[in-house]
């Protein structure tokens, strides 16, 4: 069994931006520049943002944290998403999810530009990513894509179950592993909260992707010898003995399910740190766009 270190080829990733940046910085070009927006003030949500913010630092980008009440009103954001637009300072922004119930999600992330649109939430970029288009593609599936690459994990053929069918992570993983190409190729179920006998389905994947935010759902009956498994899901368990009062827990039962697979990712550890450095990554590009 391998584990697959994201945290080790996320620092890889970052080392990789960084020459390029430094190189950026050498010719007495303008580096890339990320701005992440935050409404409210969800404990998580707060920390997914200071790590990225804390990355840009890492890696030698510019970066801005905006952050707004919880009642920010659909109006004000989308304003603030018209000057982040604007700004030619700015090279990338992400608006960070969830957002306040008040604000409709689907109209704020429509708003971004699309060359901005680092997170590749915008439905063009979404419809570029279907159709195998140059594009940003979500950072926490390019992430695993790039997991699997650097590992040379073989997904030609396989038959890839995604659990969940979240906009962010499932539906996209989903179309990315059917591409025709490497990480992809394969034969894609994607399962949802509809699904019945969801098991039964499990054990036939060569490759199982879970993001649900369930934990310990994915058990070592639910698992096939050798499958690879990749574990997204990052949910806050409450825990008095832990230092932050609460521990992460990923979907899958690691102590049991690691005994039968090929290659796992751990929680924390996996999935979490690649999705910072393809945000990065993607922001190098959308710099070099910008450039052009
Ligand atoms: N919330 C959970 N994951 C993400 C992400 O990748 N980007 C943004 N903007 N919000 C998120």
């Amino acid at each position: 069994m391998t584990i697959l270190d994201g945290k080790k080829v996320s620092n890889d990733i970052k080392n990789e931006i960084k020459a390029e940046v430094d190189a950026m910085k050498a010719n007495g070009e303008k580096v890339p520049h990320l701005a992440a927006v935050i409404v409210g003030d969800d404990g998580a949500s707060l920390t997914y943002v200071n790590s990225k913010v804390k990355s840009c630092e890492r890696v030698g980008f510019e970066s801005t944290m905006i952050r707004l009440p919880h009642t920010t009103s659909e109006l004000e954001l989308l304003k603030k998403i018209k000057e982040l637009n604007n700004n030619d300072d700015i090279d990338g922004f992400i608006i960070q999810l969830p957002l306040p119930p008040q604000i409709d999600t689907q109209k704020v992330l429509m708003a971004v530009d699309p060359s901005k649109d680092v997170d590749g939430f915008h439905p063009e970029n979404f419809g570029r990513m279907a159709l195998d288009m140059s594009t940003f593609i979500p950072a926490t599936p390019f992430g695993i894509l790039e997991l699997l690459e650097r590992y040379n994990v073989d997904t030609k053929g396989k038959h890839t179950v995604v659990i969940g069918r979240s906009h962010i992570v499932g539906r996209p993983m989903s179309i990315l592993m059917s591409r025709k190409g490497w990480p992809g190729n394969s034969t894609v179920t994607l399962t949802h909260s509809s699904t019945k006998n969801i098991a039964q389905i499990t054990t036939q994947a060569d490759i199982i992707i879970s993001a649900l935010g369930v934990p310990d759902f994915v058990k070592a009956e639910m698992v096939r010898d050798d499958a690879v498994i990749i574990d997204v899901g990052i949910t806050r368990v409450p825990d008095e003995n832990a230092k932050r009062g609460y521990v992460l827990k990923g979907d899958v039962d690691f102590e049991n399910v690691s005994k039968k697979a090929s290659f796992i990712t751990p929680v924390p550890g996996g999935v979490g740190p690649m999705t910072i450095a393809m945000l990065l990554k993607n922001t190098l590009l959308a710099r070099e766009q910008r450039r052009e």
